[in-house]
């Protein structure tokens, strides 16, 4: 690999972000972090990288020497043509993980989601397009795009019917991105990650929320019957994935990032609180479901496999949990409203 390449990574100050910046830093590219820092946006996410390589935080006006550093990073909304196209402009390519993402968020503030996630991705495919050639941009999309899935796995061709918010505003962004790379040849890669998890994941979902109310005495709220299934991938493991795809996927495809690792919301929750020592019976309370919930979503990723090769790996799900357990004991996450 070159060393010194550049890339721009928006959205690097949320969960996965952190650990895709770190990885990169890793691979010894210099890394222009880009992200609105909105609720889900925070510096302890790049915590990590920022104790481990020198790093410069600048503000909108951004200078041509701060790519001096392996890690610059700057407060901007990815809307902002000439903020993108002035920082794409000392790089090599994007990763573009800056999104709005809370499921239950995109029921009350819908509109936030069309900006950031629709007409986000399309100004990002508009910079890359005035960029010139030879610059690539990776899209995560995710695995919400294909709609619910009762049985059998979805292939990376298979229409999307996205049943949510959230999930319409990605498979627009995913769509855009698709129709970029064939009405103007851009390079243009696209992963569809399942259910990410791990250290310094957002306390909105499931296993940081099972963690802080458990900590806090507290019973777990269960949507529904608690049988609706997430496949789980842990996010390390994911950002390697990432990686690859951005370095050799095929241009103008996508791939699943699957783990084959199904798990109800009921069997996480009593895997939290065996965990913990508690008594997985009487740690939650059941509320009702959500609108239209999906039951099941499942990725195939044996695309991602022949790209990978032997360097394919998974962590396994216990393994990640005890990493998680450690984190949230030493400092429970906040129980949020
Ligand atoms: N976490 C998962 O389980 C998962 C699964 C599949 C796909 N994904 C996708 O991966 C990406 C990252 O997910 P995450 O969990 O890290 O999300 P996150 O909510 O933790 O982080 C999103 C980041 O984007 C930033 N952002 C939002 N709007 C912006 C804008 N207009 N301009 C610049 N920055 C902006 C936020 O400040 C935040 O730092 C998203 O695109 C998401 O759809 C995540």
């Amino acid at each position: 690999m070159r060393a010194h390449r550049t890339i721009l990574v928006t959205g690097g100050a949320g969960f996965v972000g952190g650990h895709l910046i770190e990885a990169l830093l890793d691979r010894r590219y210099r890394v222009i972090c880009l992200d609105l820092m909105t609720y889900a946006g925070s510096l302890a996410h790049l915590r990590p990288a920022m104790d481990r390589y020198p790093h410069r935080i600048v503000d909108r006006l951004w200078s041509p020497r701060a790519t001096a550093v392996p890690l610059t990073i700057v407060r901007g909304d990815i809307n902002d043509a000439a903020m993108v196209g002035g920082l794409l402009a000392q790089g090599d390519g994007i990763i573009a993980l800056a999104a709005e993402t809370h499921v239950d968020f995109s029921y009350h503030t819908p509109g936030t989601f069309v900006r950031a996630n629709v007409n986000g991705t399309h100004a990002l495919l508009e910079a890359l397009r005035h960029a010139g050639a030879g610059k690539r941009m990776l899209h995560v999309s995710t695995d919400e795009v294909y709609g619910e899935r009762v049985r059998g796995r979805s292939t990376e061709t298979d229409p999307l019917r996205p049943r949510n918010i959230y999930a319409a505003t990605k498979a627009c962004g995913d769509l855009l991105v698709r129709a970029y790379a064939d009405v103007y040849g851009l390079d243009v890669v696209t992963v569809r990650p399942c259910n990410l998890f791990g250290p310094g994941q957002q306390p909105k979902d499931l296993i940081p929320k099972t963690f802080a109310y458990l900590l806090a005495g507290r019973k777990m709220t269960v949507h529904g019957d608690g049988r609706h299934r997430r496949e789980y991938l842990y996010v390390r493991d994911a950002v390697r994935q990432m990686i690859a795809v951005y370095e050799r996927g095929r241009s103008g495809e996508a791939y699943n990032l699957a783990s084959g690792v199904h798990r109800s919301t009921l069997q996480v929750v009593r895997t939290v609180a065996r965990s913990l020592g508690l008594d997985p019976a009487v740690a939650m309370t059941f509320v009702a479901d959500r609108p239209n919930p999906d039951r099941r979503y499942a990725g195939d990723n044996r695309k991602l496999r022949r790209l990978l090769g032997r360097r394919f790996r998974l962590t396994p799900f216990a393994d990640v949990i005890d990493l998680m357990r450690a984190e949230f004991v030493r400092q429970p996450p906040p129980i949020l409203p």
